[in-house]
């Protein structure tokens, strides 16, 4: 990492499930293998950062906080959006992952830390973004310090793609993946996420929209290899990981059956966007 990177310890405020399945043996096949996010996706973020017009701040240590920001799938989208004059900086308790998100963008500056632990002064960001990662730190703590490190008005954008599981094969093989989650493991599409807003009562929802998303596409292998990026399949011992492959192949040949090997498969996602404003 480059030296003026701040580190500092944060594994104690993860889940097990989040370090066993995002670390540096799971980040190449998780940066090649989840979806990107689309054009309309980072034109929402965007918009709502407003950035041609912002006020001069003294003492801002950053315009735009990315948390959670992994091997950088969001950063590289976004990120090169930016005019060179705004600040940004990506973290991520994994430093693993995080080494990942340098080679793709390699001029952004890196930050390891957790949600529940930003070492960032009061007031001295002005927008954070959690692309495919609130829910792990969804609790009152991490909430607490977002807003501490926000300044007045400051925004939080929360983002999740999300696979189109009206198509029944799609659906079967999330029902799979769901399987494999025990009751404390958070899952996005669960929306307990949002309880702790209504907790907390420290940021007011502004807006919440669904942008086309972007798709993966490929033979099955391809696609189950997606499966596998899943931290509850990543995490899992390799014993137990050749299972699973072989749980999920099964699927294709149930609603493939008679297909050749070479059959392409697309996985279609929306994303869902939600913005908060700090009272
Ligand atoms: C599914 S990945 C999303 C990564 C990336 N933002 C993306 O869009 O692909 C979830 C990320 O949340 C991070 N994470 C888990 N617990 C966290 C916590 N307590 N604070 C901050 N990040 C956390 C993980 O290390 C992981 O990189």
């Amino acid at each position: 990492m480059a030296s003026n990177d701040r580190n500092c310890s944060a594994n104690s405020d993860l889940h097990p499930t989040a370090i066993a399945g995002f670390n540096e043996k799971t980040a190449s096949l998780y940066d090649a293998k989840r979806p990107e996010y689309s054009k309309e996706t980072v034109d929402v973020i965007f918009n709502q950062m407003n950035l041609d017009n912002l006020e001069p701040l003294e003492n801002l240590s950053t315009d735009i906080l990315e948390l959670g920001a992994g091997t950088g799938k969001f950063t590289k989208s976004f990120y090169p959006r930016l005019n060179q004059s705004v600040k940004y900086t990506a973290t991520d308790p994994m430093e693993g992952f995080l080494r990942q998100a340098k080679l793709n963008c390699p001029s952004i500056k890196t930050t390891v830390c957790s949600a529940e632990n930003l070492p960032f002064p009061d007031a001295s960001v002005r927008f954070v973004v959690c692309a495919q990662c609130f829910h792990w730190f969804a609790s009152e703590a991490s909430l607490k310090e977002i807003h501490r490190v926000l300044v007045s008005n400051g925004k939080l954008l929360c983002l999740w793609n999300v696979r189109d599981i009206s198509i029944p094969w799609i659906r079967a093989a999330s029902d799979l993946l769901y399987e494999y989650y025990t009751e404390d493991v958070p899952k996005a599409t669960s929306g307990k996420w949002k309880e702790v807003f209504e907790k907390a009562s420290l940021f007011r929802q502004l807006f919440t929209c669904t942008p086309s998303g972007t798709g993966i596409q490929g033979d099955k292998q391809a696609i189950v290899d997606y499966f596998m990026t899943i931290s509850v399949i990543a995490s899992r011992p390799e014993n137990e990981r050749i299972k699973a492959r072989q749980r999920f192949l099964d699927i294709f040949d149930k609603f493939g059956a008679n297909k050749p090997d070479s059959e392409e498969w697309i996985v279609p996602f929306t994303t869902e966007v939600y913005g908060y404003v700090k009272v």
